[in-house]
């Protein structure tokens, strides 16, 4: 085994689009364990939107990404050694390391999993973090009855696909939003969905708006938000009354442009409910989401993709390609 790995901290703090020289790729030794410890050899780095809004000083419902420590981040990796009587050397563990090949923990914060069913990356996707998000988002605040329309936009994302497909184990209309032909195609084709609109087709916030009537001839009853902007505003329009928004991500957001809501008095008209929520402050759902979601994903009942990029060097540019939409799926990071 070697005696170093490799981590990236954050080097400074973006101003606008994140760039490469915001983080640093360091060599560290590989700590020695103590009483109680366990050291983990991590498989896979989660990226997830979160991470931008992190890497900004300003206030937010969590704390900034402290500069020169090791990027904030999810991970499944496999403890290599254990000095802890609950772990034993080969146990698959979900973590929090962060953007680094091995982490130590004294048991707080990993939780052992099994992959006999279900693979070790699903935990980063559609039965861990971005799973959950759906299930609550979905459940908690759009609560959708049967024959219902649910639209979501990011569809074909880690959080989104997971949306739509239970949307529709509800028995609801799902139609997505996503940028892109193949993207749609997918959302409809692989996923069950009733219909996608291609929002990268449309010239203008009118066409967008045309677009989204079609797919939804009853209107729209539930809407998961992870994007803002104009599908935001297109979406706001086709709503039914008592209709509800869960407000998971404004990603269309998250670089630093103001993202105004055109006529918010469509809530009031609408008698809209609108909630904002964040998942890791409803830890006491999370057990029976993932316990549902575990048993969606080893039925294959709840499919899901991943784009993988190869090597902890490859995250920053993987990162900058998850804020544009390069991804497809899940984007993750194989670290080993
Ligand atoms: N509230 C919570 O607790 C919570 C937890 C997890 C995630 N989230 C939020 O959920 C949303 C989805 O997260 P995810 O992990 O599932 O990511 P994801 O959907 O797998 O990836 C992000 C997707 O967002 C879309 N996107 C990126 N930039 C965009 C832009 N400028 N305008 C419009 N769309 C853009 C892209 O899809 P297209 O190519 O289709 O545009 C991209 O593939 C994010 O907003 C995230 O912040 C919230």
């Amino acid at each position: 085994m070697s005696t170093t790995f490799q981590r990236i901290v954050l080097a400074s703090r973006p101003t606008g689009a994140v760039s490469p020289d915001n983080f640093r790729l360091e060599t560290a030794p590989i700590p020695e364990l103590t009483d109680g410890q366990v050291l983990v050899r991590n498989h896979y780095l989660s990226l997830d939107p979160y991470m931008r809004g992190r890497m900004n000083e300003s206030k937010s419902y969590a704390a900034p990404q402290p500069l020169d420590e090791v990027m904030v981040g999810g991970t499944v990796g496999e403890v290599v050694e254990s000095r802890h009587p609950k772990f034993a050397k080969g146990d698959s563990v979900v973590g929090m390391f962060g953007w680094q090949e091995y982490g130590v923990s004294d048991g707080t914060g990993i939780q052992k999993v099994d992959t006999s069913k279900i693979p070790l990356s699903a935990y980063l996707g559609p039965v861990g973090m971005p799973g959950v998000t759906a299930w609550y988002g979905l459940n908690q605040i759009i609560a959708p009855k049967a024959g219902e329309t649910v639209v979501v936009s990011a569809a074909s994302g880690a959080v989104g696909s997971v949306v739509g497909q239970l949307a529709k184990l509800a028995g609801c209309r799902a139609v997505g939003i996503a940028g892109g032909k193949e993207k749609c195609d997918y959302v409809v084709q692989e996923l069950g969905f009733d219909a996608c609109v291609d929002y990268k087709a449309a010239e203008d916030g009118k066409a967008l708006y045309s677009m989204i009537k079609e797919a939804t001839p009853d209107g729209v009853d539930g809407y998961f938000e992870n994007v803002g902007g104009e599908v935001l505003d297109a979406v706001l329009a086709r709503m039914n009354a008592f209709g509800r928004i869960a407000v998971c991500g404004m990603i269309a957001g998250y670089d630093g442009q103001p993202l105004p809501l055109k006529n918010p008095a469509l809530i009031l008209i609408s008698r809209l409910k609108v909630e904002g929520f964040i998942v890791s402050e409803h830890m006491e759902l999370w057990p029976q989401a993932l316990a549902e979601l575990g048993a969606g994903v080893a039925s294959g009942k709840i499919k899901y993709r991943e784009t993988i990029a190869q090597g902890l060097a490859s995250a920053p540019e993987a990162f900058m390609g998850l804020l544009k939409g390069k991804n497809f799926g899940k984007q993750l990071v194989k670290l080993i």
